[in-house]
């Protein structure tokens, strides 16, 4: 896809679709007045008829009259004061799911309303449409078949027309950096929703080594032998119980243990269960097919890393995957195994559905082991989360005030959604075992938060976990999204991971308040 960032007014700029951000009530005085007096009052005349409306991702196609564009879309942001970087993204995705299964090779969008509705610069805007565009042509329908008639169209060019006074240059290189986040998302989409009899952990491992091929990442995949070995008691203990092996999947830009420009040695971390039927305390058969896109985690880091190869190349970065499948057999964990994690700790394994934590604490040990200084985990860990939050807002727990700040900060940067959840300390005495340090379920009351504490007994260092059970995929398409993975965190690890470049090229401005 070319990228073109013009000054020229919207109604000279040639494309197929002119895109029209509608901000509040549609004011005809300015330009949009000026656009739909060209258009010959096409616009005005669809307000009249009630199918241009104000309502927050209504859209309208109209034809255009004499603006140079072929056919004008307006697309809706509701209230005005509410437009934030998440809305932005939003609505420019939801655009090209308007025009799924349309003729569209050219799609211009007139940023004014919106760089005019933000508090960040031009170029923040620039990003975050280009981005937009880019996560909204993504349809999962397109992984297993070629020709998909209802699929959002494959546009060669996008062109954003700026306000006149803009600086293109800046304009252009945000938007650039728009696309590649778009694409990082995209990719982490793309795994998720694949079936568990195509990506197993190997295969997993596998996409992992191509992209490091590809970005120049260091990568090293530590298989079952090695794991036993080394110790990794809780990762075995979900991973023997499949005919698929698991893989420890350990990615890694900058050199081992390195500083990065914010003094960190970063780790991300993500969970990679292929797939979850619980074990031996195996899960009612009501949406386990869900349960293929509990590898969204790893999904997530191992293109966040790839992403931040291609944004910032260097930047320090430390990704760990642990890939398994969570299955019922001769050789699963049983309900009551007492397993030794890899920071030395027994774990009382109660219930085998809480497999996440147990993967994630050993990846966590090591990543420590490998260096990292500061560790964000992003899992699809619990129905908890979904229940109390939905698809629209993350979970996060924290040990550390200040790096959760820095966390959540990035998150506002990326246009994400977080709701921080407190680790209540008292809670850990339901997770006391009775013949070891700890067990991997407290009982139903606090769920939520105990997960989060049992992953804290694995980590040492500043630590923020990402629950994102909830926002990981779709139930239902959204305006802005088919069903399936949603790439939820990915532009949030990219953001943070980007804060340690060297003169942290690439970050997206400050947090918006
Ligand atoms: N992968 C699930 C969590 C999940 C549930 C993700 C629904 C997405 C949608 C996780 O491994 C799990 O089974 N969690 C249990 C924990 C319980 C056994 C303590 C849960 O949430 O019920
Ligand atoms: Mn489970
Ligand atoms: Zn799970």
């Amino acid at each position: 896809m070319r990228l073109r960032v013009t000054t020229d007014q919207p109604w000279d700029v040639a494309a197929d679709v002119l895109v029209i951000p509608i901000v509040g009530e549609p004011v005809f005085d300015g330009p949009l007045g000026e656009i739909d007096r060209r258009a010959d009052g096409e616009l005005k005349s669809l307000l009249a008829f009630g199918e241009l409306r104000a309502k927050r991702f209504t859209s309208s196609l109209a034809a255009s009259g004499g603006v140079r564009a072929a056919r004008l879309l307006t697309i809706s942001a509701g209230p005005s004061g509410d437009v934030d970087r998440e809305l932005v993204v939003r609505l420019a995705s939801a655009t090209m799911h308007r025009l799924a299964g349309r003729h569209v090779t050219s799609v211009a969008v007139w940023l004014e309303p919106l760089v005019a509705s933000l508090d960040d610069g031009a170029d923040i805007v620039a990003g975050l449409v280009a981005r937009g565009i880019v996560e909204g042509s993504f349809d999962p329908k397109t992984i297993y078949s070629d020709d998909v008639p209802t699929a959002p169209p494959a546009i060669d060019e996008l062109v954003l027309v700026a306000p006149a006074t803009a600086d293109v240059t800046a304009m252009t290189t945000g938007a650039e950096r728009g696309v590649i986040m778009g694409e990082g998302a995209n990719l982490a989409r793309s795994l998720s929703n694949r079936s568990a009899n195509d990506v197993s952990p190997e295969v997993l491992a596998e996409e992992a080594y191509t992209l490091a091929r590809k970005h120049g990442l260091w990568i090293d995949v530590i298989g079952p032998e090695k794991a036993t070995e080394l110790g990794m008691g809780m990762f075995m203990a979900v991973g023997k119980g499949s005919d698929n092996p698991p893989r420890m999947i350990v990615m890694r830009s900058g050199k081992k243990g390195e500083l990065d420009a914010a003094g960190r040695h970063l780790a991300i971390v993500g969970k990679g269960v292929c797939f979850d039927s619980g074990g031996i305390s195996i899960k009612p058969s009501d949406r386990m097919e869900e349960m293929k896109m509990d590898k969204t985690g790893a999904c997530t880091v191992i293109a966040a890393i790839a992403t931040v190869a291609r944004l910032a190349p260097g930047t320090p970065l430390l990704a760990v995957a642990p890939a398994v499948e969570n299955m019922p057999g001769p050789h699963s964990s049983r309900p009551g195994d007492i397993v030794r994690a890899l920071n030395g700790k027994w774990v009382d394994i109660i219930n085998t559905d809480a497999e996440g934590r147990l993967i994630l604490g050993d990846a966590m040990t090591y990543a420590e082991r490998l260096g990292a200084t500061h560790l964000v985990d992003v899992a699809t860990l619990t129905g908890a989360v979904s229940r109390a939050l939905g698809d629209l807002v993350t979970g996060a727990f924290g040990s550390d005030p200040a790096w959760t700040g820095q966390v959540l900060d990035a998150g506002a940067r990326a246009g994400e959604r977080y709701w921080q959840l407190p680790l209540v300390d008292e809670y850990t005495i339901d997770m006391e075992s009775w013949y070891g340090d700890v067990v991997n379920t407290g009982g139903a009351e606090g769920g939520l938060v105990k997960s989060g504490l049992f992953l804290r007994e694995f980590v040492t260092k500043p630590w923020v976990h990402l629950d994102i059970a909830g926002t990981a995929y779709y139930r239902k398409a959204k305006p802005w999204a088919a069903r399936g993975a949603s790439g939820a965190s990915h532009a949030t690890l990219v953001e943070l991971a980007l804060a340690g470049a060297a003169g942290a090229a690439g970050a997206a401005g400050a947090a918006p308040a």
